[in-house]
């Protein structure tokens, strides 16, 4: 069933109060819900003489047990129920609602909903969970006050916690104990929680602005304690930074973040009770990687800041998702610039959107930023509705500038507080606080597709002019044939023949208006042209990727390497050196397909030379630059990804880079590795970014193969304090050819971290990723490990998505076994937990990229599913809307 944003209407009842009270056993729990509801008067204009409409409740797998209006308790024939509502007719404008249900948490492996990860409750209601929790409307526009009474065992579940503040709580008959919570800020059901276990806690305390005092509390299991100082830190850091950027101040006296291990996604926002994935809280320095300790930090932030863009101001509905979502990943990604360095923090999310969500775009599940149609919701949590959201709310902060944008944000939450709103009222907002029209930057809501901008230059010597003419086009995605044209802020400079900038002066403009400018293109054609230009400059365009859309102008290999380094653009200057990349490795990849031999351009291996040298770059930048491509952005930017071509283009560069700058590699990988030594692992930028060139220099060094390189992978292995080191070199001992290194190594690691799920996970990743031969096999022996399940979302994604996603070559094995791996798979999840299912999915909808052999391949597995048997709505609408 098709579910459309343009069907959308009021709720035609209000849920003005929600009591719930629930009791949780081994082997069921029981909940009880009152609900104080009311007509919505929005709907109630022509009511008097027709009489009331139905009330219908949403609920699903709910075993209804009693059920009273107003104190008069309803029989059979008062209601009807189905497989997923329950209808009845109210006689009163206002009255109360009475239910018990009982549900089963025990057996419950679709995690949402209430279920037990591990020992403990917790919930999951986003974006649909609550519904089978108990009957209810379920929807975003209903927003009510919670209170919540858990009853448990006493010595099972020491802890009972729910949204909002505790109001009181004490012992029962037979060894039970319960605790009731007052949540007073109207929320809709998606943002309720409960969470019953045995936990312990780590308490700070923040003081907000207004010099109000905060109990910060972050739950995990009793052997996970030692790993939560990150995260209060990261928590402390995003309460600030929201109170000095967006002046958000929070808003009850506690909040509290629970760590669970069976999670599907990273996090989730709850009023005051925000439930995590535990790998998107717990990091110390010997089990967590930098990049996790980085994870921690964003997401934690992400989900504080949920409190305000999500929580305080929510969605209408669901096809406003990106309103909160598309929001606060921006404001997590400039929280993370502002902690880090911002430059590398731009250049890890343009690789991700690139790679990633430009390839959604290409795909059969494209749709917009605020979708107009989907099956099931769950779907819809998308790298577009995310990462592509957040790109339309950076253009925006571009086009009115940190000012501006900070006037818009204010109005949209004074305007909106307490409110379940749209896309259109959050730039409405951004409109009337600036005084600008925005109506046709809004297409970048409504029209999918990722879109192209072909820039062509000249350079008219006598009158000094130089011209830019940008070609915007944006294909066809699925139902939507011809799209009109973006509003595309670009940001740009121009280069002398030095490599300094030059002013910009637009002709028409009486002055110039200094280096570097924003240009908002919005015309399908259009030319733009800078009078006083002395020389022919090279452009320096699009300038920390300032809009999402696939840009071409013909660079040499030469600029690029002049761009390289003298763009004052640090993003520009990774570009150069992706694109002159991406020329020399499809340069190799046509010569792998014609069996030539593969000789790779020395102004690559030049270029990273200069970098290696310049003691005085940011190593995170040097480490960025050093940095391929990667294959999955190589099949992405691809006509027809030739697999195979791709892995030996890149394999050959890494290889011949490694030798090439063996020395200076050696010399870098010594310098910071002693330095790793001496200071031990400080978790800071700067050491971070020594410690990611450091790796980046191993994994050169180690594709010499010389004994050597081994030599000190092993040394770093066996001798350092904290995961990173030791990752990488596992890592870089995996995709090595020293066969007895290698299975040392796996073995002592596993054995060292058997009782640490995270770290597991990392080891399986790892191996899962190896591009050697054999791929395949060694997953579906991994399979077997006693530390491996199904059931546990980390750990699929760990093996089976790591396999599908990161190890093409092995995936897209010419006889189609990767691919039937995965589909069985995917059937075996189906039944077990849908949306995981449905994710992993993912990689047999890309077929459309490949040989026609390889197409038939996927789409039989597609087929084959389709036919497996009963499909969730999940896993149906990827798998039809793939083949259509
Ligand atoms: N709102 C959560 C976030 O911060 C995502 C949770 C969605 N979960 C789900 N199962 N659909 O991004
Ligand atoms: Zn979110």
């Amino acid at each position: 069933k098709v579910i459309y944003l343009k069907d959308y209407q009021a709720p035609e009842y209000l849920i003005d109060e929600t009591n719930l009270t629930f009791e949780l056993y081994e082997d069921h729990s029981l909940v009880h819900a009152q609900l104080v509801i009311r007509r919505n008067p929005e709907r109630a204009a022509g009511d008097s003489g027709a009489g009331l409409p139905p009330l219908v409740l949403d609920g699903q797998q709910l075993e209804l047990l009693s059920l009273a209006m107003d104190d008069r308790v309803l029989g059979e024939g008062d209601y009807q129920l189905d497989d997923s509502h329950l209808t009845l007719q109210p006689v009163s404008s206002q009255f109360t609602l009475d239910s018990t249900v009982r549900i089963h948490p025990e057996s419950n492996t679709a995690l949402e909903g209430l279920y037990k990860s591990g020992t403990m409750f917790c919930t999951q209601c986003e974006a649909e969970g609550f519904r089978k929790i108990t009957y209810y409307l379920d929807r975003p526009d209903v927003m009510s006050t919670f209170t919540t009474t858990i009853t448990a065992e006493q010595h099972r579940y020491p802890v009972l916690l729910s949204n909002g503040n505790p109001m009181a709580s004490g012992a029962e008959e037979g060894g039970r104990h319960w605790a009731t919570w007052q949540d007073p800020f109207k929320k809709p059901a998606y943002l309720f929680a409960l969470v019953a276990g045995d936990l312990w806690c780590v308490e700070d305390t923040f003081t907000t602005m207004n010099q109000r005092e905060v109990a910060l509390r972050i739950y995990v299991e009793p052997e996970n304690i030692d790993k939560v100082q990150h995260a209060m830190d990261s928590l402390k850091k995003s309460m600030r930074w929201d109170e000095e950027v967006y002046g958000r101040e929070y808003d009850l006296d506690i909040f509290m973040i629970v760590a669970v291990n069976d999670f599907n996604m990273g996090a989730m926002e709850n009023k005051g009770l925000n439930i995590f994935n535990s790998s998107c809280v717990l990091a110390k320095a010997e089990t967590a990687t930098d990049a996790a300790h980085q994870r921690v930090e964003a997401v934690v932030a992400h989900e504080y800041f949920h409190n305000w863009s999500g929580n305080r101001v929510t969605c209408r509905d669901w096809f406003q998702l990106s309103l909160k979502e598309g929001f606060t990943v921006f404001r997590d990604a400039e929280f993370s610039a502002d902690m880090n360095s911002r430059t590398v923090k731009r250049i890890e999310d343009v690789a991700f959107l690139r790679t990633n969500q430009f390839a959604e775009d290409a795909g059969p599940m494209a749709h917009p930023v605020r979708p107009d149609s989907f099956m099931e919701i769950s779907n819809f949590y998308t790298l577009t509705v995310y990462e592509k959201g957040a790109e339309v709310v950076r253009m925006i902060h571009t086009l009115l500038g940190a000012e501006g944008f900070r006037k818009g944000t204010d109005l949209y939450f004074e305007r909106h507080d307490g409110q379940a709103v749209t896309c259109d009222d959050f730039v409405k907002a951004m409109e009337d606080a600036n005084g600008v029209e925005l109506t046709q930057f809004k297409r970048w809501y409504s029209q999918s597709g990722t879109p192209r901008l072909q820039v062509e230059e000249s350079y008219d010597a006598q009158a000094k002019t130089y011209s830019l003419t940008f070609r915007q086009s944006c294909p066809a995605t699925p139902g939507q044939k011809e799209k009109a044209p973006f509003v595309i802020p670009l940001a740009l400079g121009l280069l002398d023949g030095k490599g300094n900038e030059l002013p910009l002066r637009l002709q028409g403009e009486g002055a110039a208006q200094g280096v570097g400018r924003v240009l908002a293109l919005t015309e399908a054609e259009q030319c733009f042209t800078f009078v006083d230009i002395p020389e022919r400059p090279l452009p320096s365009l699009l300038r920390g990727f300032s809009a999402p859309v696939k840009l071409s102008f013909p660079y040499s290999r030469d600029q690029l390497m002049f761009l390289m380094q003298h763009d004052s653009d640090g993003f520009n200057r990774w570009e150069a050196g992706q694109q002159l990349s991406v020329q020399v490795l499809q340069e190799l990849i046509a010569q792998h397909q014609k069996g030539e031999p593969l000789v790779l351009d020395s102004r690559l291996v030049k270029a990273f030379d200069t970098l290696l040298g310049d003691e005085s770059l940011d190593q995170a930048m040097v480490a960025e630059m050093l940095s391929l491509p990667s294959e999955a952005y190589l099949t992405e930017i691809s006509e027809v990804a030739d697999v195979e071509a791709i892995h030996a283009a890149r394999e050959f560069a890494r290889v011949t880079i490694g030798e090439a700058l063996y020395q200076p590699l050696l010399a870098r990988y010594r310098a910071n590795r002693a330095l790793s030594r001496e200071t031990g692992y400080i978790a800071e930028a700067a050491h971070i970014a020594r410690r990611t060139l450091q790796n980046i220099a191993l994994s050169y060094l180690m594709q010499s193969g010389k004994a050597e390189a081994l030599e000190a992978c092993l040394e770093q292995f066996n001798d350092c304090d904290n995961m990173t080191e030791r990752l990488s070199a596992l890592a870089v001992l995996v995709n090595s050819a020293f066969e007895q290194a290698k299975a040392d190594a796996l073995q002592r690691f596993a054995e060292y971290f058997k009782d640490d799920p995270l770290v597991m996970d990392q080891w399986f990743s790892v191996q899962a990723g190896c591009g050697l031969p054999g791929g395949l096999e060694r997953v579906q022996e991994l399979m077997k490990h006693p530390a491996f399940t199904l059931k546990n979302p980390n750990k699929v994604r760990a093996l089976i998505g790591a396999f599908a996603n990161q190890n093409l070559v092995n995936f897209h094995r010419a006889d189609g076994a990767g691919y039937r791996f995965l589909a069985d798979h995917v059937i075996a999840l189906n039944a077990l937990n849908p949306q995981i299912a449905s994710r992993q999915l993912t990689p047999l909808t890309r077929w459309r990229k490949y040989d026609t052999s390889r197409q038939q391949l996927m789409k039989a597995e597609l087929e084959r599913i389709l036919a497996s048997g009963e499909l969730s709505s999940d896993v149906y609408e990827i798998v039809s809307k793939s083949l259509a």
